[in-house]
C-alpha cells in the first residue's frame, strides 16, 4: 500500500520523507489556504522533495477552467497529479487530461457510482473520503470495499486513494478493504509507528541490556 502525506507543509514533508516510507503527497485548496503560501511555489517545492505523485487541486469549477489550470499545474513537474472534483465538469476535464497524458486524482468521492464514473473517465486515482463519510453517519470503509469490487470486476486501472483518514485504524481498514493508497495527515503518519507494547518492551530490553554491561561496538 502506498502512503501519501496530506499536507502542504514542506518542513514536515522533508522530515517524514527521511523515513523512506512516504510515497507521495496530496494537497487541497483548504490546506493551501491554511499554509498561507502561493500554490505554484508550494507544489514546486514539494515536487523537489518527493519523487512520487504530488496532487495539486484546480480551483475552477467549469471544465475549460479546470483544463487551463490543470495544464499549468502539470507543467510544474512530471510528478504532479492534477486533482479535480468529482463533478460532471470534473470528469469531462479528467477525460481530456487522460487523452493528454496528464495524471489525475478525482477527489470528493462519496459513492461507488461516482467512483465508477471516475474510472470510466480515465482517472489515475479516485479519492473516497472515509472520515467525512463516517462523520456523516455513513460507512466510509464499506465504500472502499465496494469500489474495490467494482474496479476488479471490470479491470479498471484507476487506483483507490483512501482520503480523509483520521487515525491508524482507518489505514489498517483501508488496506484490508483493498485500497491502493492512503493519504494521511502527518500526525496520523507518525501514530502508525506507535504501540504501547512496543514502547514497554523496548524499555524492558534496554533496562536488561544495561545490566549486562556489554557493548556491541
Ligand atoms: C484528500 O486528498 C483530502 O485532501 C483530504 O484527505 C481531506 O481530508 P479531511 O476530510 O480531513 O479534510
Amino acid at each position: 500500500m502506498q502512503l501519501f502525506l496530506d499536507t502542504p507543509d514542506t518542513a514536515l514533508i522533508q522530515e517524514l520523507a527521511e523515513t523512506g516510507l512516504v510515497d507521495g503527497v496530496t494537497t487541497n485548496p483548504s490546506l493551501i489556504a491554511k499554509s498561507g503560501r502561493p500554490i505554484l511555489e508550494v507544489i514546486a517545492e514539494i515536487c523537489d522533495l518527493v519523487e512520487g505523485p504530488v496532487s495539486a487541486e484546480v480551483a475552477a469549477t467549469q471544465a475549460t477552467g479546470m483544463l487551463a489550470e490543470g495544464r499549468k499545474l502539470a507543467a510544474i513537474a512530471p510528478n504532479v497529479v492534477v486533482k479535480v472534483p468529482l463533478t460532471r465538469d470534473g470528469l469531462i476535464a479528467t477525460n481530456e487530461f487522460a487523452r493528454e497524458g496528464i495524471q489525475t486524482n478525482v477527489t470528493l468521492c462519496f459513492s461507488a457510482a461516482q467512483a465508477l464514473l471516475a474510472a470510466k473517465a480515465g482517472a489515475t486515482y479516485v479519492s473516497p473520503f472515509i472520515g467525512r463519510l463516517d462523520d456523516h453517519g455513513a460507512d466510509g470503509m464499506g465504500l472502499i470495499a465496494e469500489i474495490r469490487a467494482i474496479y476488479d470486476n471490470y479491470d479498471f486501472d484507476t487506483e483507490i486513494l483512501a482520503a480523509s483518514i483520521r487515525n491508524p485504524a482507518h489505514v489498517t481498514a483501508a488496506a484490508l478493504a483493498g485500497a491502493d493508497c492512503a493519504t494521511l495527515p502527518p500526525a496520523v503518519f507518525n501514530d502508525l509507528f506507535k504501540h504501547p507494547l512496543t514502547e514497554k518492551g523496548l524499555e524492558q530490553f534496554m533496562g536488561d541490556w544495561a545490566k549486562t554491561g556489554q557493548s556491541i561496538l
